[in-house]
């Protein structure tokens, strides 16, 4: 049987339930609170709040656990690719053949975008930020296909394929757009990693760029190691916009506004930036690692620290010895890597970075992955959307199912001005 809490308001005792996940979490079910004593409880940054129960991703941030589905990360990277971790997240199993078979059918199938699609990339100036574009269009794409909405159970599947599939597309648009080229168009011959690359990089429409397999690997990779990491806040986003019953789509869009800031997926961007201003600056980090201790600079280690990871991020692991790795692959070295690696050993010994338990994250590495694979410092932050789209799809996906859903509407303590009249603007000093 489950445990209760008991909690005592105003001397007196209310008897809370608790709900237990299958790894063991304890969550109080507050639900009945403020109907029983009138107050809520606070939580600013939701850092001890279970907004929702979910069956997709387990993270046990104080041993550094990432399991997708049961799976665990590190035998997913190995093994998995990320087309079959996207099925996994979303329908909740490996598939078998014939299921990835059908479900690679359909991603190709849905790869191109609408034609009249392709004149909205036009009106974007070329300084646009990519992940301003890629929302956009996103949105935009929901436009084309009304029965997100009317079929939305139904068309379900052909939805999930169609938005993992032109996300990589409207990507790689942008990008040529950005940089004044020619649209290339995907290739059905291709599988899915390949198939982006081949939009982003081939020179024309008719000639092929080459793709080396161990690049495709490295980026497939990315990709599968961003696909789902439960309640971060672009996913919230996502759960919290679906909340609402607005389409597919909307949701996913709005997760890619979420994703941008610095402090979630564009740290990915801002990480390398930082590594080349400690380059440019002729500094090994050591006058950089400074500034970051010295509060007065809000400066701050990108690529360090997470809220739910506490010893380390198995994610990051996997990309630091997947860094040697490319790099030697493709006979090249990088100065932005000895300088991160230089920051990491000098950070996990110093005191200002053990106490609050910063670590490398998912983003301290792959920018330099990114960078040896010929992906632009912008795009970064958009490989990170693309990778994390079947996430998002399947906590949609999650929130739609649950026949309990409600919409999310958090309540707030107000600290602002009581009643007071109102003056008129000749009597206002
Ligand atoms: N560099 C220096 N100090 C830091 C850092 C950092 N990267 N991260 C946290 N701290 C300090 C912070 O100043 C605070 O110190 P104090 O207790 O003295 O006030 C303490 O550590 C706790 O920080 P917090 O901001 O309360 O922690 P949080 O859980 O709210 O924030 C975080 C988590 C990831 C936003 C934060 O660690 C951060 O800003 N990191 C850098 C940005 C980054 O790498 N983001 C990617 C996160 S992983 C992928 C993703 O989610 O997209």
């Amino acid at each position: 049987m489950n445990r209760t809490v008991e909690m005592i308001i105003d001397g007196k005792p209310i008897e809370l339930p608790t709900v237990v996940g299958s790894e063991g979490e304890v969550g109080v079910d507050i639900s009945s609170l403020r109907n029983k004593t009138g107050c809520i409880t606070l939580d600013p940054g939701y850092g001890n709040t279970g907004a929702c129960e979910s069956a997709i991703t387990f993270i046990d941030g104080e041993t550094g656990i990432l399991r997708y589905r049961g799976y665990d990360i590190a035998e997913l990277a190995e093994k998995s690719t990320f087309i079959e971790t996207a099925y996994l997240l979303i329908y909740g199993n490996l598939p078998t053949r014939p299921q990835l078979v059908e479900f690679s059918d359909v991603l190709t199938e849905n790869q191109m975008l609408h034609e009249g699609m392709r004149f909205h990339f036009e009106n974007f100036p070329p300084s646009a930020h990519p992940m301003a574009i890629l929302s956009a269009m996103i949105n935009a794409a929901s436009s084309y296909h009304p029965n997100l909405i009317t079929k939305r159970e139904e068309c379900f599947p052909f939805h999930a394929a169609r938005l993992i599939s032109q996300v990589r597309t409207i990507a790689a648009f942008s990008y040529r757009k950005a940089q004044g080229l020619p649209t290339i168009y995907p290739k059905s011959s291709l599988k899915y990693t390949a198939n982006f690359l081949h939009m982003m990089f081939s020179p024309h429409p008719g000639e092929d760029c080459e793709l080396k397999p161990e690049i495709v690997k490295a980026l497939d990779l990315i990709f599968l190691l961003h696909a789902d990491h439960e309640q971060n806040c672009s996913t919230s986003t996502v759960r919290m916009v679906a909340s609402s019953r607005a389409n597919l789509f909307a949701s996913a869009s709005a997760g890619v506004c979420a994703l941008w800031g610095p402090l979630h997926g564009g740290a990915n961007q801002a990480v390398l930036e930082m590594l080349e201003e400690i380059h440019q600056d002729g500094d090994d980090g050591t006058k950089f690692l400074n500034q970051v201790k010295n509060k007065s600079t809000h400066r701050r280690l990108m690529g360090f620290g997470h809220r739910v990871y506490k010893n380390f991020d198995p994610r990051a692991v996997i990309l630091k010895q997947q860094c040697d790795k490319v790099l030697s692959q493709l006979h090249k070295s990088d100065p932005l890597l000895d300088i991160a690696k230089k920051l990491e050993d000098v950070a996990l010994h110093d005191d200002y970075f053990i106490s609050r338990k910063l670590y490398p994250n998912v983003d301290f590495y792959s920018g330099i992955i990114m960078r040896a694979i010929g992906i632009p410092l912008d795009m970064f932050t958009v490989m990170f959307a693309i990778g994390r789209m079947p996430g998002w799809i399947a906590n949609y996906k999650e929130v739609m199912a649950d026949s309990d859903s409600r919409i999310a509407r958090p309540r707030q303590i107000y600290t602002g001005a009581t009643q007071r009249a109102y003056t008129p603007l000749e009597a206002r000093s």
